[in-house]
């Protein structure tokens, strides 16, 4: 029987283990855990054993920060002679030292200070992209981190930010690859003009050749104590793999389900104008998994900041929206094409109103897109800024 301690805030709350006979899954809490450390939103402490035994796979909170993509297939190449990594529970103890939000899997939170500042020198180099693979070939178990853009994190800040402050919350950073050139600089400039649009977003800058952006974490208050976080995925009980089967209902169900009534209409709000801005942006990647919700304590959980937008029609040109509205929708489409009468159903707010701000939206988003793109002029020619200029035509078709 395998068996992986849980650990939260790095205090050991509990044990996953694995059934020999069946291959299911059970998690133990151990006695006394305070209500505070609960391992899951979906998994509070107090209600009887049985509620948490006999899952089929790993339980969908304890799989937020596997990887994926990149890491995954660098997670590959370095282990496949001794980590089955496409066994979840295998790849779970392999990076579950190193993940997004306060639970950790197989002892408390491992960090590695002189990685990560190597991590933040090359985020701040020339030749950023490079640098940061090379690291991340080389030490990918240090990344329990989802998404299959390559990426790494560090808990320190980047002190370059604000001259002599430290950022001590820390920073993930995520970079370019061949397969999508200029993916960092059209990130940048959509979530810039996300925050724009009155969305928010957490600091973030761009490395000197535009190849790698730097991200503040949220998950990390700036006191170093470390959130809960879960994506919309886990909390709507889905496997990591089923992030596209979800629907934008399970966006406003996750709300109305586990944000506290006072902060309901805001975060309600915040989700339409989400939805408006990938739409705008064209982002056909705003999957369940690009959504979560962030707390300290369990009981008050509100929306995380926005992260992963970016025009995805700038590489896959026909892309479509990543969600349908409801299951009832057959197909996802751009509210171009649907309209907003059923987007207005679904939030309870007039259709006018939402094709109101969708234009007000658009229009301080295109300038920022616009604003980027000027201040990166020098870059004439280059796969980064062609990148740019696409996700420019395409906001404003
Ligand atoms: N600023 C942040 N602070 C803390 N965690 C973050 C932050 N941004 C992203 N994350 C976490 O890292 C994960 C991967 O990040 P992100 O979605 O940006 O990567 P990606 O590789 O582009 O993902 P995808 O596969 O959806 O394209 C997120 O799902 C979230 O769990
Ligand atoms: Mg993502």
């Amino acid at each position: 029987m395998r068996r992986l301690s849980v650990w939260v805030s790095d205090r050991e709350v509990g044990v996953l283990q694995e059934n020999a006979e069946d291959g299911t899954f059970d998690f133990i809490y151990r006695p006394d855990v305070p209500a505070q450390l609960a391992v899951s939103l979906t998994m509070p402490v107090g209600l009887p054993a049985h509620e948490y035994t006999g899952f089929n796979r790993l339980p969908p909170p304890f799989e937020v920060s596997l990887p994926e993509g990149f890491v995954l297939d660098a997670l590959r190449r370095k282990f496949a002679k001794v980590v089955d990594v496409d066994d979840d529970f295998s790849l779970l103890e392999l990076v579950g030292r190193h993940t997004v939000g306060r639970v950790t899997f197989g002892g408390p939170l491992e960090p590695e200070p002189g990685l990560e500042r190597r991590i933040l020198a090359a985020a701040r180099s020339e030749n950023s992209a490079r640098q940061l693979a090379a690291l991340l070939k080389a030490h990918p178990q240090t990344t329990g981190i989802s998404g299959v853009m390559p990426k790494m994190s560090s808990r320190h800040g980047d002190e370059n930010r604000h001259p002599g402050t430290a950022v001590a919350g820390g920073v993930l950073v995520k970079f370019d690859t061949e397969d999508y050139p200029g993916a960092a600089l059209v990130e940048f400039a959509c979530m810039s003009a996300c925050q724009a649009a009155g969305l928010p977003v957490p600091h973030l800058s761009l490395s000197p050749d535009a190849s790698t952006l730097t991200i503040e974490r949220f998950d990390v208050t700036a006191q170093g104590r470390r959130l809960g976080f879960e994506d919309a995925c886990a909390l709507s009980g889905i496997a990591r793999h089923g992030k596209y089967r979800g629907t934008v209902l399970d966006l406003f169900r996750m709300i109305d389900h586990f944000i506290p009534a006072t902060e309901r209409p805001a975060a309600r709000q915040d989700l339409l104008q989400r939805l408006l801005a990938n739409d705008i942006l064209r982002n056909g990647d705003a999957h369940l998994k690009n959504f979560g919700l962030v707390y300290d304590d369990p009981a008050r959980p509100g929306l995380a900041p926005v992260f992963d937008v970016l025009t995805t029609t700038v590489w896959i040109p026909q892309d479509l929206p990543a969600l349908r509205l409801t299951p009832q929708h057959a197909a996802p489409e751009w509210l171009t094409d649907s309209g907003f009468g059923p987007l207005a159903e679904l939030a309870g707010i007039p259709a006018k109103a939402i094709a109101k701000l969708h234009a007000h939206m658009k229009e301080r988003m295109l300038h920022t897109l616009q604003s980027v793109l000027e201040g990166n002029a020098a870059r004439q020619n280059s796969g980064a800024r062609t990148a740019l200029k696409r996700a420019l035509r395409d906001a404003a078709s």
